[in-house]
């Protein structure tokens, strides 16, 4: 496999294995910004516990992208959400340059990306806050099923392999860090707003029926819009709710 060519915004670090980047990162930013500045990158070949979002499994074995980023953004913790939908469009725009014409590339509240309908990659958002709510630092993980993907997921899930896209996961990798960086970059110059309306365009289920699964209940409602700090606002029969965490199925995905 050839090495990654990443832009030099980004520190690298290279594993075979690991049991989470993501818990890798963290341990590595609990350092310190000497030891892991803004823009490591903990890679992994293969994880042995890798992490989804809402306490679930993510299933890592070798031949997939798993990766996670050291992010030191000087933000209240409350914005570092936004990270998430940067990710998002950065690998809408991954798979909009490795694939090929006739794909459907779509987002997925709150961060997922689907390929033809069904998941490609997932975004795991972890944070540490100080005591002023300012955020330390923001892990931000990425898993995009390259040639793999798990048949046991309430959500259909594909790989590039399974749709016909012959990238390698190292392709992968050095795309998105082109795409994170030129989003991060939108971002910095003109804030949310940019990226809330580039994700929209970009989405899946606006304006239809959608259910939301929570912890502890079930929502039915129409998906009206993602309000400033990204949250999805669904009208319900009881009004109007405002949700920062759960999962979304569509009628022909249930
Ligand atoms: C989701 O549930 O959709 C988010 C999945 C995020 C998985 C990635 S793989 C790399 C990084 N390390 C982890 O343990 N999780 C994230």
């Amino acid at each position: 496999m050839r090495q990654p060519d990443l832009p030099s915004a980004y520190h690298l670090v290279s594993l075979e294995t690991v049991d989470s980047t993501n818990a890798e990162a963290r341990r590595l930013a609990a350092l310190g910004e000497d030891k892991a500045p803004d823009g490591t990158l903990i890679w992994a070949k293969e994880q042995t516990d890798g992490r989804g979002r809402r306490g679930r499994k993510w299933s890592s074995p070798p031949g997939n992208l798993y990766c996670s980023l050291v992010l030191r953004p000087d933000v209240a913790v409350a914005k570092a959400a936004e990270f998430g939908f940067i990710a998002a469009l950065a690998v809408f725009d991954v798979l909009g340059t490795l694939g090929e014409a006739g794909h459907k590339v779509q987002c997925k509240w709150p961060n997922d990306v689907l390929l033809n309908d069904k998941k490609v990659a997932g975004i795991l958002l972890e944070t540490e806050t100080d005591a002023d709510g300012h955020a330390d630092w923001v892990i931000l993980g990425l898993g995009l099923n390259v040639g793999i993907f798990p048949g046991d997921t309430d959500f259909p899930a594909t790989s590039l392999r399974a749709e016909g896209v012959g990238a390698t996961e190292v392709d992968c990798l050095d795309s998105f860090c082109r795409q994170f960086l030129k989003w991060t970059n939108a971002w910095l110059e003109e804030g949310f707003a940019p990226i809330r309306k580039n994700w929209l365009w970009r989405c899946i289920g606006q304006g239809e029926e959608i259910e939301v699964r929570l912890d502890k209940e079930t929502l039915t409602g129409v998906f009206t819009d993602l309000d400033e700090d990204g949250a999805l606002l669904l009208k319900t029969e009881d009004g109007e709710r405002r949700i920062t965490a759960g999962d979304v199925f569509f009628a022909s995905t249930d």
